[in-house]
């Protein structure tokens, strides 16, 4: 019913990037109502959707596509969490795990080219990295529901396959709203006692001793302790290939770690360079800023990107086909 309105303001997302995307970073907290487009042109059957709520035992609502069976045009997100009116949302049944987590970013519309914004899955709070948001058939009237599809999923259903989709946050009365960090750089035009203020009011968040490796498909985890500084015992942290160099950057090292076949890669005392398939359990990094300080030495390669520390590894994971590649958010 929405579709032309929706289309209107935002249209839809994928993961071109033909606009010119806004650089300040959206909140994880979104208190007005909001709704959600779901896409994924691959599968015409879901594409251009809503994201629909039905009332699941327990207090909690389970996630369909439209038209089954309630809209829902007035979810919030709270750090991360779909809620509607206090009631979560919830994903895979997810009602005593923990609550899937989102991130709003900016992306382009490819048919419009605007700038929209779209809510990139994240994890599963506490858990690892990566997987998808997917939605399959429903057994019987329900029509599809919204699932969670980790890495690698071994219980994939050819048959039945759980299609990968793009969210896409859709208001009714503008998209503005939806930038609630204080960032932006509006120019003051109130004020006329001001001399000529060519006030660029810049962002006050300095830049995290990170390097962002998405535009390569890795997404950057946070900083984990190698085997030297962890308490869950003897192990290397990523267990697979590895190799040092003196003018490593996090380019070679995904570079090396992808041809060999890896899903991770870690840069580590700014010259070396270690892969896996897994995370040691009790290596996975935390997701604080501070956590970050000590991944702080410079790449042996290039002194403007991060490689690591001593006995500290950069974390970067593939992003996975079909879903956002967002580095992890941290607070
Ligand atoms: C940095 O590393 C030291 C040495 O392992 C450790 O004591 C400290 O807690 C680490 N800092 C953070 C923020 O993780």
């Amino acid at each position: 019913m929405q579709r032309n309105l929706a289309a209107a303001l935002l249209a839809f997302v994928t993961d071109s990037m033909a606009c010119t995307l806004p650089t300040t970073t959206l909140s994880n907290t979104i208190t007005e109502g909001f709704g959600l487009l779901i896409q994924n042109p691959a599968f015409p059957v879901i594409h251009d959707r809503y994201m629909n709520l039905a009332i699941a035992g327990g207090g909690d609502k389970h996630l369909f596509l439209s038209p089954v069976p309630e809209p829902a045009f007035n979810m919030v997100l709270g750090e991360g969490v779909l809620a509607q009116g206090g009631i979560h949302a919830l994903i895979g049944g997810e009602r005593n795990e923990p609550r899937a987590i989102f991130q709003p970013i900016w992306s382009c519309d490819t048919d419009t080219d605007n700038v929209v914004v779209q809510l990139a899955f994240q994890t599963w709070q506490g858990a690892l990295f990566g997987g998808l948001i997917c939605v399959r058939q429903a057994s019987g009237f329900r029509g599809y529901e919204f699932r969670y599809s980790p890495p690698a999923n071994p219980a994939y259903d050819p048959t039945n396959p759980c299609m990968p989709v793009t969210m896409v946050v859709v208001s009714s009365t503008s998209l503005t709203l939806l930038t609630t960090t204080p960032t932006t750089t509006s120019p003051s035009t109130s004020d006329s006692t001001s001399s000529s203020s060519t006030s660029t009011s810049t962002s006050t968040s300095s830049p995290l001793p990170y390097t962002d490796m998405t535009s390569k498909g890795f997404s950057f985890l946070g900083c984990s302790p190698e085997e030297r500084r962890a308490t869950d015992g003897p192990g290397r942290t990523l267990n697979g290939a590895l190799y040092a160099e003196d003018t490593l950057t996090n380019g070679k090292c995904i570079d090396f770690c992808v041809s060999n076949g890896y899903l991770y890669a870690g840069s580590e005392y700014a010259r070396e360079c270690w892969c896996g398939n897994t995370v040691a359990p009790g290596r996975v990094p935390a997701t604080t800023k501070a956590s970050l300080a000590n991944c702080s030495k410079r790449c042996g390669g290039d002194a403007s990107e991060y490689c690591g520390g001593d006995a500290w590894l950069s974390l970067y994971r593939k992003c996975d086909v079909g879903g956002a590649c967002v580095n992890a958010v941290f607070t």
